[in-house]
Parts: structure tokens; sequence; C-alpha cells
């Protein structure tokens, strides 16, 4: 990482606040515009939250991968929901949003149920309808790519899904499905995961000041079980902000990554006085330890702009890239980590 010790060392011991290496912007994959875009906005005045709700709202707008924002990832009945969060780790305040319809503007949704109402979590209908209200627009979130990878999946007899043990056979047949007692021998679903189907955007923003803000924002799995969310939106699982001590954005198979809340657990680690890189780690390894085959990577950043990321290795997965801009930077960096 890039840290210029002297600087740092000198700037430590005479101005608490200061660093060489703040802001930072950190997220998730090589979507340079978003990072850009978090810049430009704390460049131009902006708060950290602005920072992380303009740099996320960029992807959501370029669709980044398919993976973020509207027309990608339709679910058993072909339509695209989203998941979003945003955290202040100044007040510990958040706003969710979880299988949200018709908005395309999810984290913006988001941030509106955290200033806006007192409640931290809205899903599905109810979510979009309150959006609707706040003034957010309603639109199809359906493309013609989104309807392609719907129709194609039906002619594929909806392989893959997210079923098991119902029948018919999901490893076979499209629903609609009922519980079976004899289809117990369940498909493993390492070998049919998709891993470019799960590229969420998760972000960190810390500013001169040391204050850190995170969010994410994600078009969730491919033809999930409608209803289903992810850990995106979950604080503490999609992302964590604490600006005693930094933040946290998680990606990958949300279903297992979510059990295991693996950006608290890499804030705790950093609270505990342990460097962004070994906190990310130790996110990763205990999830590891159950789902060896898992799919996931988190970045972590503390309140000086150290950071790190770490990512789960697996055979087409061994290297996680995701973006860097800081004071240091003239340009959002892209950075790579091996998997562990
Ligand atoms: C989507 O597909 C329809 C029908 O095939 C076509 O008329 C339309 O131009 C396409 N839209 C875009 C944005 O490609
Ligand atoms: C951030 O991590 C770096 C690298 O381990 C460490 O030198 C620094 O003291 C940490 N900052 C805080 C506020 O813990």
């Amino acid at each position: 990482m890039k840290v210029i010790l002297p600087a740092v060392v000198i700037c430590f011991s005479l101005i608490p606040a200061c660093s060489a290496v703040l802001p930072l912007v950190i997220n998730t994959w090589p979507f340079k515009d978003a990072t850009a875009k978090a810049w430009s906005t704390l460049h131009s005045g902006g708060s950290v939250l602005d920072a992380v709700e303009k740099g996320c709202t960029q992807c959501e707008i370029q669709q980044c991968d398919g993976s973020v924002g509207y027309g990608g990832s339709p679910d058993e009945t072909g339509e695209t929901t989203l998941d979003a969060m945003i955290m202040n780790g100044d007040t510990m305040e958040v706003g969710a949003v979880g299988d949200l319809r018709r908005i395309k503007n999810a984290i913006g949704v988001a941030r509106t149920v955290m200033e806006r109402s007192k409640h931290t979590f809205l899903v599905g209908e109810s979510a979009s309808v309150f959006a609707e209200n706040m003034g957010f627009s309603a639109e199809d979130l359906s493309t013609n790519q989104s309807r392609n990878i719907f129709s194609k999946w039906l002619n594929e007899n909806c392989q893959p899904n997210f079923r098991q043990r119902v029948s018919p056979d999901p490893t076979k047949s499209c629903g609609p499905y009922k519980p079976s007692a004899t289809l117990l021998e369940q498909r493993r679903r390492d070998q049919t995961i998709d891993i470019h189907g799960h590229d969420t955007i998760g972000m960190i923003v810390i500013n001169q000041a040391g204050q850190v803000a995170a969010g994410t924002s994600t078009n969730g799995a491919r033809h999930k079980v409608p209803g289903r969310v992810g850990d995106s939106p979950i604080a503490g699982a999609g992302a964590y902000a604490d600006s005693t001590v930094g933040g946290a954005a998680a990606t990958g198979d949300g279903d297992i990554m979510m059990r295991f809340l693996p950006s608290y657990l890499a804030v705790e680690q950093m609270r505990a006085g342990i460097d962004p890189s070994t906190a990310c780690r130790t996110a990763i390894t205990r999830i590891k330890k159950y789902f060896p085959g898992f799919f996931g990577a988190i970045v972590c950043a503390n309140t000086t702009g150290s950071y790190g990321a770490a990512c789960n290795k697996l055979p087409e997965f061994s290297k996680f890239p995701f973006m860097v801009f800081n004071k240091n930077s003239n340009g959002p960096i892209k950075e790579t980590v091996d998997c562990i």
C-alpha cells in the first residue's frame, strides 16, 4: 500500500486529525467512474455521505457489470429488484432498502429512508411506494438485456436456480415448485455459481477530518427467488462505518456472507488495533471455515487512511480488483489483492 511513512509519522505526531493519505475513497471492483464521482463530490465540498451516495449512484446509472442498477439480474419472474444501504459513521445512522422495485436510484432511496424517516430498512413494494411518495420516479427496470437474460434462462429450463428440495426437480425444470420429501440430494451451489452475478459496489469514503461513511448498491443475484434480499443492504454485512475506527464493504455470495457480518467483523478487528489488510483477511477466513467454496471479497480502511482487501480463492477467482483514490493519487487507481 502506498503509505509515505515519514510524512505520515510527522503528520500524526503534530496534528492528530492530519494525515498524508486522507481523504480516501475505496470501493469494490474496478468501477472507476464511481470512485472518481465520489472523489469529485468530496472535492467540491460534499460530505462523506454525499460522496458515497453519488459514487454508488454513478454505478447505478452505468449499470456497473450488469450487477448494479436497473436492467440486470432478473429474478425468477424476470423483474429486476434492487438492494442498497448507506451508513453514517459519525452518528451510526443507517438507511437501507431491499427488494426495491421500479426505482432506479436505490442508494438515493436508502439515504432518504435514513434522513426522512426514523426507520432503518424498508423492503419490497412498500419501499417503492415510500420512494415514489418522496419524489423518486417510478420506471420499468427491465431492459432488452434483462429480458434476454430472462428468456434465455426460461429456454434453458430455468437453470441455474436457487431452489432445493422441491418438486419438480429444480435441477431440470421451471416452477411452480412445491415442497418435496424425495429430492434430498441438493445440487451443489458451488458448481453453478456465477461469480459475475455478484459484483456489488461497496464503497467507503473517509474525508480529511476522518469522518467515515460507507454504502452499497446492487441488483442482487441473477434468477433469485422473488423476495430475496442479499447482504448488501444489511448493516455490518454489506458495509459498516464507524468514524472512531474506519469502514468495510463486502461483495460476493450474499446469501452466505450475511450470516457472518463480515463488514462488522472487520471494523471490530480494526477497533482492536488490527491493520486493515489483516482485518479483511480475518473476515474472509471466518466464512471460509464453514463455506470453503464461497465467492466473496471485502475492502477495509481505517481512519488514518490505511486500507486493505481480501477475497476467498477459487479456481476461477484468484485476484480481486478494487479501486482506490486518495491524496497520493492523481486519479482512481485500480489495485488487486491475491485471494487467500
Ligand atoms: C429493444 O428491443 C426492441 C424489440 O426488439 C427494439 O425495438 C428496441 O429498439 C430495443 N431497444 C434498445 C434500447 O436496444
Ligand atoms: C491504520 O492502520 C495502519 C496500518 O496498520 C496503522 O499504522 C495505523 O495506526 C492505523 N490507524 C488507526 C487509527 O488505527
